[in-house]
């Protein structure tokens, strides 16, 4: 088995993040220190520590949906000493975050320790979609909203399209639906900046075919099988 899928199937991260792993030189092989990409290992008999600690196939995976909420951070430890959305988990196994969320965004993320997994959902190659709910200070004008739509230029290059729909207007904030098929770095965040609008609240409300729901902020539950069968095309 290829390194690197050994070290994804082990929870470690992505299929593509666990190359960069490789290339820090924080892999070893039986005892010798990798620094090379695409190196195969006999998975039965290799001893691979990462760390310092030995890493083992997990004998099952784990898959949850978390509603994270805001002022966590999605990383195994923060440099700041933010908390972590991993502290909201109870769970034996090391798991990995699937695709991110900004520190102050809330909403629908996965965990889990099967990194061809996560490299599924959040490759650009997948378009899986991602719903968000925005709020933003003032009421928005159906040309602002059309703006959104063809896609924002930001720096002079222009940012992806996005569906958007306008909910409510209450007096002070407006509420949309945002709908965008990549997965850019702050990528609503900046399109609203773009426009010179500011964000009040953004809260991610479904990934694909799997939906937030009513799971309460903070808490974590299993995704079904069917949720899962949606990524897998097992569907
Ligand atoms: N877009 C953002 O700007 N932030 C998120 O957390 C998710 C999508």
């Amino acid at each position: 088995m290829r390194l690197n899928k050994f070290l994804s199937a082990c929870g470690v991260a992505s299929r593509r993040k666990c190359d960069e792993v490789i290339l820090e030189g924080k892999v070893f092989v039986n005892g010798k220190q990798i620094s090379q990409v695409g190196l195969s290992i006999n998975e039965k008999k290799d001893v691979v520590t990462l760390d310092g600690k030995t890493l083992a196939l997990p004998k099952q995976f784990v898959y949850l949906k978390m509603n994270k909420p805001k002022g966590y951070a999605c990383t195994a430890s923060d440099e700041r000493g933010r908390k972590t959305i991993f502290e909201l988990v109870d769970c034996d196994v090391r798991l990995i975050h699937v695709g991110r969320l900004d520190y102050n965004t809330e909403g629908l993320i996965f965990l889990t320790n099967d990194g061809d997994f996560a490299n599924l959902v959040t490759h650009p190659r997948f378009h899986f979609e991602k719903e968000y709910r925005v709020s933003v200070e003032g009421e928005m004008k159906e040309s602002e909203l059309a703006v959104l739509r063809n896609g924002v230029v930001e720096n002079g290059v222009r940012m992806p399209k996005a569906k958007v729909k306008f909910l409510s207007f209450d007096g002070k904030n407006t509420k949309l639906s945002v709908v965008i098929d990549e997965g850019q770095n702050h990528q609503v965040r900046r399109m609203f900046d773009a426009i010179g609008r500011s964000i009040v609240l953004l809260k991610r409300v479904r990934i694909g075919d799997v939906l937030l729901g009513g799971l309460t902020r903070g808490k974590t539950k299993p995704m079904t099988a069917e949720e899962i069968a949606f990524f897998k095309g097992e569907k």
